[in-house]
């Protein structure tokens, strides 16, 4: 059998960071609220005329470096992403152009939080089927664009940056499982609410900023979460005393640790960004993914979960081996 497996990772942070009490000073809150309630201490902001593509292609050398491959080996890109440079062409094809990849196949994928989940899911599936020999996969966002920082209830949340990852046909076991869904019946818990063919004339005014119902959007997760993890396991014959790691979308500490209880997993076989990075969206998982490797946690042959959870709402989850 055929598996997809992940042969090098890279991830990228914009120089700028900002602090709990940067925001202090901005917005009516304290570094101990946000602590307490999310997790976060600092989280990286992309400088003025930095995008999202600028991102995607410093962590996509430090990937191509990693897997020790040449950018005419890539075959195909896919990017997760709410925040793309442009409404078209799709930045994927920025990502292609720029870093010298002969023409491909190059999408990219709305999924919010789920992004990177989403495009990792469909890139197995063109391995799997013969029809990609290696992908580019993208998770980035620069989200911080969006935010309106003057609401406490949404600014101290949020982080940009990208991870990548390259992903090629193996023989070894590598993306055992994968499972998304989604569903819009929850689209007015968490918003933006400007796009190309809908309040377009909003862009740039106080209208336009991330709308959420923090607390349902927090029950939903856990949940949904818990479920689809329990899926995931059942659907690949394995317990969860089987696996080495999660690697979880870092929305909030307490989203994550909950989840870690409904896998009996201590915090220590849990990869934490959040407290770094806040959450960076569609970015969050490929960027915890990298830190967990290059820091020596995350090892060859290790069973890992990584899931997600996002505006829509949209979910997932793909079980590994590295
Ligand atoms: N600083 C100080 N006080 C604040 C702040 C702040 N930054 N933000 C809100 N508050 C206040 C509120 O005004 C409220 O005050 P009140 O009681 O006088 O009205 C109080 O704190 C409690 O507010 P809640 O919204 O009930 O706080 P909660 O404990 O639910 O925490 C939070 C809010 C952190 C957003 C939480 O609901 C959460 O994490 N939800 C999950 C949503 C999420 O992670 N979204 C990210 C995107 S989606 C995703 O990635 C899954």
């Amino acid at each position: 059998m055929t598996y997809s497996r992940i042969v090098g990772t890279g991830r990228y942070l914009p120089e700028r960071i900002m602090t709990n009490a940067d925001l202090e000073k901005i917005i009516d809150t304290t570094d101990e609220w946000i602590r307490t309630r999310t997790g976060v201490e600092r989280r990286h902001v992309c400088a003025e005329g930095e995008t999202t593509s600028d991102m995607c292609i410093e962590a996509a050398k430090v990937a191509i470096e990693d897997a020790g491959i040449d950018v005419t080996d890539i075959d195909m890109v896919i990017a997760g992403t709410t925040t793309p440079d442009l409404i078209f062409p799709n930045i994927s094809t920025i990502i292609q152009h720029k870093l010298g990849i002969p023409a491909c196949t190059a999408f990219s994928l709305e999924a919010a939080c789920t992004g990177f989940i989403y495009a990792l899911t469909t890139a197995d599936k063109f391995i799997k089927a013969g029809e990609a020999k290696c992908a580019l996969v993208l998770g980035a966002e620069c989200i911080t664009k969006l935010v309106d920082w003057n609401d406490r209830n949404t600014c101290v949340l949020f982080g940009d940056g990208a991870g990548a990852v390259i992903l090629k046909p193996s023989e070894e076991q590598g993306i055992i499982s994968c499972h998304l869904g989604a569903d819009g019946q929850y689209k007015d818990l968490l918003y933006y609410p400007v796009g190309a063919s809908n309040n377009l004339a909003a862009a740039g005014t106080d209208a336009a900023r991330i709308m959420m119902t923090g607390n349902d959007v927090f029950k939903v997760a856990v949940k949904t979460l818990g479920k689809i993890a329990a899926e995931t396991l059942e659907d690949a014959g394995v317990i969860k005393e089987d696996l080495d790691w999660l690697v979880p979308h870092q929305a909030n500490i307490r989203i994550i640790q909950a989840m870690a209880k409904r896998l009996d997993m201590p915090m220590e076989k849990v990869i934490l960004t959040v407290q770094d990075h806040g959450n960076t969206s569609a970015a969050s998982v490929p960027m915890a993914l990298d830190v967990g490797i290059r820091d020596g946690r995350l090892k060859p042959g290790q069973l890992i979960l990584m899931e997600a959870f996002g505006g829509g709402f949209t979910w997932g989850s793909v079980l590994m081996r590295l």
